[in-house]
């Protein structure tokens, strides 16, 4: 917390320039607005060849394609694709169509939700199904084309997981969690629902807790693919609009006093990108990689038994949602 004030009012570096990215093809999850349109913005400034853009609402997807060629004075370098994170199935045919693309160097997963009241999608709680689950059977199921791409072009592609901060603040919730079948306690709605402010950094936390697993058995040694997870910031967009109009207040005042614009916050996730094999598995804020931001409970002896009993409990999960995916990746 100490610098985060201070990294706030931070003007950021953009830690891309045309050379690195001329030429190449991106994704970007949740581009219709926020971060991600951000990031899909200056991609095509930066002269990519290809940003695929996973949007849930076509119409809104379009039109962020045609604000950011006009404004980039580029055509045909967005391509907009279905993909509704709520939903296994869009998920499952968005890899499938990944699969046709001939090289892909960076999969941002930035879609994210901060819900006010209980949802369930996917027979999950909502939050627990768009921020953390499917962020990783998209994952999974991308993995695939990502080490084909890391072989036929000798390059690191990159899994840039956009997380939080606010993943910190999930402890208050770790001492009502079962030993196992958390995921399942996660859905009592009768039990969580009291505290369901706490529900979005929970779904962060868990993010963070998979990536560090996956980059822990997967070394990028092994597979020539990067995984890292980037807190932006708090950065004004409008990913708290469901919330109440007091909760919003608070935010926009803090938001007022240090919030980053959209633009700033997207840098972080440009750093993502750039980032090297030193970030692998690891914690990136303010472009920067800051593992000494993590608090002891999650890299302490019970953290890591947490870790792992979140890992087992996602990989079941995501092997009942799409026999095999899990077993293509971790298959050693
Ligand atoms: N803003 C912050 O202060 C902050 C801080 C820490 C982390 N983050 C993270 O940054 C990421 C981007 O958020 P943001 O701040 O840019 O919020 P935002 O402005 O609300 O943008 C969220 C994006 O995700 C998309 N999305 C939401 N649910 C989706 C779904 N089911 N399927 C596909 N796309 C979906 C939205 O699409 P629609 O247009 O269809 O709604 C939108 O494009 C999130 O993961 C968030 O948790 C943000």
């Amino acid at each position: 917390m100490a610098d985060f004030f201070s990294n706030q009012r931070k003007s950021l570096p953009i830690a891309l320039e045309v050379d690195d990215v001329k030429g190449k093809t991106y994704i970007v999850t949740g581009a219709t607005g926020g971060l991600g349109y951000e990031v899909a913005k200056r991609l095509v400034r930066l002269e990519a060849a290809k940003v695929i853009i996973g949007v849930r609402n076509a119409e809104k997807g379009e039109s962020a394609k045609t604000a950011i060629e006009t404004q980039a004075g580029r055509k045909d370098v967005i391509e907009v694709w279905a993909l509704d994170m709520a939903s296994y199935d869009s998920i499952k045919a968005f890899s499938k169509r990944m699969e046709t693309i001939d090289r892909i160097d960076a999969l941002v997963l930035n879609a994210g939700v901060s819900h006010a009241a209980w949802q369930v999608k996917e027979g999950s709680e909502a939050h627990m199904t768009v921020n953390f689950i499917s962020q990783y059977l998209l994952t999974f199921a991308a993995f695939p084309s990502l080490q084909a791409s890391a072989i036929k072009y000798d390059i690191k592609p990159r899994v840039v997981l956009v997380g939080s901060m606010g993943g910190f603040f999930a402890y208050e919730s770790l001492n009502k969690f079962p030993q196992t079948g958390i995921l399942d306690d996660l859905n009592d709605k009768a039990k969580w629902e009291a505290t369901y402010d706490n529900r979005y950094p929970v779904s962060k936390m868990f993010e963070h807790f998979a990536a560090r697993e996956l980059a822990s058995l997967k070394p990028v040694s092994e597979t020539g693919v990067i995984v890292n997870v980037v807190d932006p910031g708090l950065c004004k967009t409008d990913l708290n609009h469901e919330l109440s109009a007091f909760t919003r207040f608070k935010a926009w005042c803090a938001k007022l006093v240090m919030g980053r614009s959209a633009e700033e916050g997207s840098r972080t996730l440009i750093h993502g990108i750039a980032a090297g094999e030193d970030s692998h598995g690891k914690y990136l804020t303010s472009c920067e990689i800051r593992e000494d931001h993590i608090p002891d409970w999650v890299t302490n002896e019970s953290g890591k038994v947490l870790q792992k009993q979140i890992w087992t409990e996602l990989l079941e999960k995501l092997e009942t949602i799409q026999p095999g995916v899990v077993t293509a990746v971790l298959h050693d």
